[in-house]
């Protein structure tokens, strides 16, 4: 099954720190803050998290459940943590991969699970 969003970047132009903090974690607040457009980056994890929901097709997971990391490549994956893994099993699917892409005004984001 796959999941694919695309999102705008101006609509994170105006959150307040709150409201990037209820959609995103520290860690890819972090990641995204090391660039100049960072907003492309957080826009790229937003869509990575949509993308998710699509291919479980469950909307009850919250934005905050689904972390985007890199490895050392720079290589995007959704950390396995215990929620994930929990939702993955309740699901019977296992996580194949994902991919991310951005320019100035679009952000987007596919993910595959089987
Ligand atoms: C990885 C790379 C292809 C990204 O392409 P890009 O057009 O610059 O940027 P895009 O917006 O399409 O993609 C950026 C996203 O690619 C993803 N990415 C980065 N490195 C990756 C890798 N090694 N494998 C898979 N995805 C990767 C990331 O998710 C990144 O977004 P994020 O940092 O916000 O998470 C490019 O930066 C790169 O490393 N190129 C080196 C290889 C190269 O130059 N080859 C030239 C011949 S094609």
């Amino acid at each position: 099954m796959i999941g694919v969003d695309i999102e705008r970047i101006d609509r994170f132009e105006h959150f307040t720190q709150a409201g990037y903090e209820r959609i995103f974690s520290k860690k890819e607040i972090e990641y995204a803050s090391q660039f100049e457009n960072n907003l492309e980056h957080l826009c790229g994890f937003y869509c990575v998290k949509e993308a998710f929901v699509k291919a479980l097709d469950d909307d009850a997971i919250a934005f905050k459940d689904i972390e985007v990391l890199h490895t050392e490549s720079g290589k995007p994956y959704i950390n396995r943590s215990p929620f994930i893994e929990s939702i993955l099993r309740e699901h019977h699917r296992h996580l194949l991969d994902i991919s991310i892409s951005h320019c100035r005004e679009y952000a987007v984001a596919v993910v595959l699970v089987e």
